[in-house]
């Protein structure tokens, strides 16, 4: 069995406060883990500080198990849907988040898993990265033989019910959120599972997880559905081949 952690919305920075202490709480109410996945948010404005975005990775590399992580709208600007437009991704900003943390995706395989992780940014940009990141999830979807598939993102895949009309800033873009509602179906994709809401919250929809990581920086003042749990913590997730079992820590 393979332990894995998810932290998501870390929001840290240069300089001591209280994001630092809730992650650093939230690490010990995880516990010993074999994997850590971080789902974006890591910084509080790396999208214009780079020296943020580098607090962050000197904070995760002190963790004593190997660290994935992928980008949110604080470490590298909004998607081109998003209607929050002071902060748009770029190239630029999205190079600066691969030239401290080496990548903005991850592809892990575990006995019987295959983990990716997401650049929900790079939906709606018509990037060459975008279209690249695409064919590696469909490819792993078809190849996935008796593999099972999990899918971490910062942004959720929808908000209050997967057939809601574009959700932007909150969610994903509705023509990536049908995209990868179709090629869950059929059991292909075992679970996704997001940050940036805040709040924590685990649901199903057509026999795929739908996960809400909580921040370990704040909790959000509302819930954004129904059943919506607001609260600071983490995920812990036990891998088996075949089977995933996953479970909030507070803290
Ligand atoms: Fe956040
Ligand atoms: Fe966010």
């Amino acid at each position: 069995m393979v332990k894995l952690v998810q932290f998501s919305d870390t929001h840290l920075r240069t300089t001591q406060w209280r994001h630092q202490r809730g992650f650093s709480r939230a690490v010990r109410r995880a516990g010993p883990v074999d994997l850590v996945v971080v789902t974006g948010d890591l910084s509080v404005d790396g999208a214009d500080k780079i020296a943020d975005l580098k607090a962050a990775k000197a904070r995760f590399d002190r963790l004593p198990a190997p660290v994935h992580v992928i980008p949110g709208n604080h470490d590298i600007g909004e998607e081109p849907a998003s209607p929050r437009q002071i902060q748009p991704v770029t190239k630029e900003r999205r190079a600066h988040f691969i030239s401290v943390f080496g990548d903005d995706s991850f592809d892990l395989a575990l006995p019987g898993w295959r983990l990716m992780g997401l650049n929900v940014h790079l939906f709606g940009t018509g990037w060459e990265e975008e279209a690249r990141q695409w064919n590696r999830l469909e490819s792993a979807v078809h190849t996935r033989g008796t593999d099972r598939i999990a899918v971490f993102l910062h942004k959720p895949v929808y908000v209050e019910a997967p057939d809601e009309p574009e959700n932007v800033y909150w969610a994903i873009p509705a023509s990536a959120r049908d995209r990868l509602l179709g090629l869950a179906e059929g059991g292909n994709i075992a679970a996704f599972s997001s940050g940036h809401l805040h709040q924590g919250l685990i649901r199903q929809h057509a026999g795929t997880h739908h996960v809400w990581v909580p921040a370990t920086a704040n909790a959000a003042r509302e819930p954004r559905t129904h059943g919506a749990l607001l609260m600071t913590g983490a995920a812990i997730w036990d891998f088996e081949p075949g089977r995933f079992r996953v479970r909030f820590v507070t803290s």
